[in-house]
């Protein structure tokens, strides 16, 4: 990623973050709607997986620039989700999901440039943690 598009992720992030709760029930709805099938894999309890789903966006975009912070943590992330039945190609499905999103929070926030520094990000965190599942 370059730093203009850490800039425009962490810039982005800003502005959704008074809205993380109804953004993280618009990701699950968004997520179910494209792939029913991906519902029995959750909680009965989408609220709280919303707040971890967040916080978790957060702490990624807080680290977006110390990758040594940043790697670690998600690698151990995406070994877990491994554990959870996760298969690569559904972190496609949680990326139209996630920028669809983004698009309806941001609203004309959402420029080309913020979409394509989101799928930059999106695509380097998937990475390590699809890589990680396959090493676990
Ligand atoms: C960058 C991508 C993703 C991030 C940041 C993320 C984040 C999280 C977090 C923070 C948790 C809480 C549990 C834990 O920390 O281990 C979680 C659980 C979970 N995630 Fe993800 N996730 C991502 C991608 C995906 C994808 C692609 C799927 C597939 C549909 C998925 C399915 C699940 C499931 C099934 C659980 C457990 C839910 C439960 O116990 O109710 N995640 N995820």
């Amino acid at each position: 990623m370059t730093p203009d598009q850490i800039a425009a992720v962490k810039n982005s992030f800003a502005l959704v973050a008074p809205i993380a709760d109804k953004a993280g029930l618009m990701f699950y709805a968004k997520l179910f709607e494209l792939d029913p099938s991906l519902r029995p894999m959750f909680a009965d309890n989408v609220e709280e997986q919303a707040g971890k789903l967040m916080h978790v966006l957060a702490f990624a975009v807080a680290n977006l620039d110390k990758a040594d912070t940043l790697i670690p943590a998600v690698q151990a992330l995406g070994a877990r989700h491994g554990g959870y039945g996760v298969k690569p190609e559904h972190y496609g499905t949680v990326a139209t999901a996630l920028l669809d999103t983004l698009a309806t929070g941001l609203g004309p926030a959402f420029t080309p440039e913020v979409k394509d520094a989101w799928i930059a990000a999106y695509t380097t965190l998937s990475g390590a943690m699809i890589a990680a599942a396959a090493k676990a």
